[in-house]
């Protein structure tokens, strides 16, 4: 039922992108495929590793965060504890309940049963486990970050997670994500990409993605990172 509602959607998708070309004639004939998710046609489609990637990009806007945390408890400089708690919220519900779960339970169980990459797979798995525990621990640090011992043990923790998630996100982008093409085929890839649109509605009761972009730039703009001129050599 699921997979014929989502071919369904797959379909009238492209129907609906590909109406100019066809003609009166064709608009009348599906009328009522066209009725009903009229208010849909401006939705864009997302491929599925570029779903996968674009949400990379939110976590690595938030690795820069923590980078910035991190310089400026070592410069024994003060930032917002509000920041922490923003960026290990933004982690928790956008990338590990979210972004995490999509790979554990439709992009992993996938690589298994082909035999492919099967190694890297228990690595990312694992990976994924431990960065919750940080992030649970992060979260609680900032909640009560009152002396230097804090501050000591959430910038081992936020290095932690950095240096974890950078070379993991960027594994699955040059490894995993290319080699999904491989094991399935472009009709399963393309359902994939809906079944996560779908997957996000319902997470976030709309575009998940848009949600996390605003709240990664609020969070860059309270650490003052928010302009990228600043990074442009002289
Ligand atoms: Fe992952
Ligand atoms: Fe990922």
């Amino acid at each position: 039922m699921h997979d014929r509602e989502s071919a369904f959607q797959h379909t009238r998708r492209h129907f609906v992108r590909t109406l100019p070309a066809l003609g009166t004639a064709a608009v009348l004939a599906s009328a009522p495929l066209f009725g009903q998710k009229k208010q849909e046609k401006e939705e864009e489609e997302v491929s599925t590793n570029e779903d996968l990637m674009r949400e990379h990009g939110i976590l690595k806007r938030v690795l820069l965060a923590y980078d910035e945390i991190i310089r400026r408890i070592h410069g024994n400089k003060d930032f917002p504890p509000q920041a922490v708690t923003d960026g290990g919220n933004i982690i928790r519900k956008f990338i590990e309940e979210y972004h995490e779960k999509l790979e554990e339970d439709h992009l992993f169980p996938r690589f298994r049963k082909a035999g492919k990459l099967v190694s890297l797979v228990d690595t990312l798995l694992k990976q994924h486990q431990a960065g919750r525990r940080v992030t649970e621990r992060v979260l609680a640090t900032a909640s009560s970050l009152k002396t230097q011992d804090d501050r000591d043990r959430l910038v081992n923790d936020l290095e932690a997670f950095v240096r974890m998630y950078a070379p993991h996100e960027a594994r699955e982008d040059t490894v995993l994500f290319p080699e999904l093409h491989k094991i399935v085929s472009p009709h399963e890839y393309d359902a994939l990409g809906e079944q996560f649109e779908n997957i996000e509605r319902t997470t976030f009761g709309g575009d998940g993605f848009d949600i996390y972009v605003d709240k990664v730039a609020a969070l860059e703009k309270q650490l003052g990172i928010y302009d990228l001129n600043q990074f442009t050599p002289k």
